[in-house]
């Protein structure tokens, strides 16, 4: 049996094991380390495992790497030489290593102290994704019973070559909100256009409108709410203080790119989306998030995609890392 922890968000991990099984029937769950880190094992290799996702990402599914040790760690500082005894035996010395934790607060060592131990020569924070092999690390468990789970694998087998999944953004946010957008566009593959008009609908405070700015977009901002004293002055941004309903029955403009945070139940955004479809381009795209905070969400969620589908081409979904309880939504407009 092949083993493997898979990373999910702690909200949709009974979703990703579905998806999981939904391609690979033979999947077994076996235990939850820690909230959205799940251990599985099946019956053929780690390779076969990722492979339907190799060119088009799940939904929910974040990241995975195999499991060829589970050690058993005291939490002392004695447990580093012994995992770096552990991984001399098995993985090559070339092997990007990506080391994780969901103990830190209990730890009496860190993950980076980890790092820095096993792999002194490469940086924490690599600029580039790795493209090799990678060693990957799991600390977890509580601090009476820490548990490392260590696996070699190619970074194009792990679904992504990030630790976790987790894309490394070294720009500033306004806010949590700004990383779905930044993690939307590099998911999506999504290049703006400077110039390009977009219609913000949910925009404030505004860490959205804000990345949309530095991008040299001209921005409408739709947010009953009070955006950031600096959206406030800037003339690249026309403001509608007022709820998306409302505006709708004034817009007179056209857009090349509709984005949706608003907080609001799936299926009422996704209508408010169909109706602003006239709004759009022919061809144009949105993004949107897809609330779905309810037990039935599965249920919300096929409605949504029903309605969407009326106005729109839904070309990608994907639960983001920085999503919460919540999808997002890569949209075209049809002709
Ligand atoms: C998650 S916040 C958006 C954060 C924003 N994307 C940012 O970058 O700062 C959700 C926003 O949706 C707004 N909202 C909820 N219902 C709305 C509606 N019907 N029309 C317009 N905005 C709405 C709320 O006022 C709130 O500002």
């Amino acid at each position: 049996m092949s083993r493997a922890i898979v990373s999910c968000s702690p909200w949709f991990a009974d979703a990703a094991l579905y998806e999981l099984r939904r391609f690979l029937p033979d999947v077994s769950f076996v235990d939850q380390p820690a909230p959205g880190i799940l251990l599985i094992e099946f019956p053929f290799s780690f390779d076969k495992l990722t492979l339907p996702w190799r060119h088009k990402l799940p939904i929910y599914l974040h990241h995975a790497f195999p499991v060829h040790h589970i050690t058993a760690l005291q939490n002392n500082p004695a447990d580093l030489p012994r995992l770096c005894h552990l991984i001399r035996t098995f993985a090559p010395p070339d092997a990007i290593l990506q080391v994780r934790s969901t103990v830190e607060d209990v730890l009496r060592f860190s993950a980076a102290d980890v790092h820095h131990v096993i792999a002194p020569d490469q940086p924490l924070y690599p600029s580039h994704p790795p493209a090799g092999r990678v060693l990957s690390i799991l600390l977890t468990g509580s601090s009476a019973a820490l548990t490392a789970y260590v696996g070699i694998s190619w970074a194009s087998q792990n679904l992504s070559p990030f630790t976790g999944g987790q894309m490394p953004f070294t720009q500033p946010v306004s806010n949590r909100a700004g990383f779905k957008l930044l993690e939307a566009l590099a998911a999506f593959e999504i290049r703006l256009h400077k110039g390009t008009r977009v219609l913000d609908l949910g925009a404030a405070p505004g860490a959205w409108t804000t990345l949309l700015r530095q991008r040299g977009m001209h921005v409408t901002a739709v947010a009953p709410k009070p955006l950031y004293p600096w959206l406030m002055v800037d003339p690249g941004v026309e403001i509608q203080p007022m709820l998306a309903e409302t505006y709708l029955e004034r817009c007179a403009t056209t857009f090349d790119l509709i984005v949706n945070d608003m907080i609001l139940e799936g299926q009422e955004s996704a209508r408010l989306m169909v109706e602003y479809a006239e709004h759009l381009k022919n061809g144009g795209i949105a993004i949107m998030t897809l609330k779905l905070h309810k037990h039935n969400r599965q249920k919300i969620m096929d409605h949504a995609m029903r309605l969407l589908r009326k106005a729109y081409k839904i070309i990608r979904v994907r639960q983001l890392v920085s999503n919460r309880r919540e999808v997002t939504l890569f949209l075209r407009r049809k002709e």
